[in-house]
């Protein structure tokens, strides 16, 4: 069965909702790096100082920072018996999805699939902006989709060529998407 599963998408596509769901139903760890990073400035940590501003502007946290999140998440998963997990948000650059790679292999666990979450910038713009989130509107959406063409959108053909990679059509309502990503685990 597949267990170790990234989602990758452009900000609004679903991925944080998707991946709730189907870490719920597959006991997978969901890790999103979104939301951590969120927990550190709730908590007022060193770290979430650091995030914040760049966060509300809508650029990348430095890679070290997301990097070590990651790291001792995933060690103290594969040491705690090594369950599946589900990577939201993460990697979001070249430089993490090398880092990743190389942890996987020291931990002796590679990608299972990539799903990516495909939608229109108008439908994806109209759902960001009625959840209103701090970095909900419009100026920093349009950067924030900018930062996932020049940084993340290259991350498709890297996984593409390792034959990992599996699109799904992310508009439609929540279910209807959750169907079409289980069609994709067997
Ligand atoms: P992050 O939290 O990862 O945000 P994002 O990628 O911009 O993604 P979103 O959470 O906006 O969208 P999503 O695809 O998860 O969709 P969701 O399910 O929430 O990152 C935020 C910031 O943190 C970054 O800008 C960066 O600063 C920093 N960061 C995070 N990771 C980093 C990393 N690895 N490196 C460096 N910096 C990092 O849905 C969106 C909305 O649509 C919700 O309201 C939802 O209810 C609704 N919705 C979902 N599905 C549907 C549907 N089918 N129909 C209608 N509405 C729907």
């Amino acid at each position: 069965m597949k267990q170790r599963l990234l989602f990758l998408g452009p900000p609004g596509a679903g991925k944080g909702t998707q991946a709730q769901l189907l870490a719920a139903e597959r006991q997978l760890l969901h890790l999103s790096t979104g939301d951590l990073l969120r927990g550190e400035v709730a908590a007022g940590t060193e770290l979430g100082q650091e995030a914040e501003a760049v966060m509300a502007r809508g650029e990348l946290v430095s890679d070290a920072l997301v990097l070590a999140i990651v790291r001792s998440r995933l060690e103290q998963q594969a040491a705690g018996g090594g369950g599946g997990w589900l990577l939201d948000g993460f990697p979001r650059n070249v430089t993490q999805a090398d880092a990743l790679r190389e942890l996987l292999e020291q931990l002796g666990q590679p990608i299972d699939l990539v799903v990516l979450m495909e939608l229109t910038d108008a439908v994806l713009i109209q759902r960001l902006l009625s959840r209103g989130r701090a970095d909900d509107n419009e100026a920093v959406i349009r950067h924030r989709l900018e930062v996932y063409r020049e940084q993340t959108a290259p991350l498709i053909a890297y996984y593409r060529e390792a034959g990992l990679l599996q699109a799904v059509e992310a508009d439609g309502t929540v279910e209807q998407i959750a169907e079409r990503i289980t069609g994709l685990l067997p």
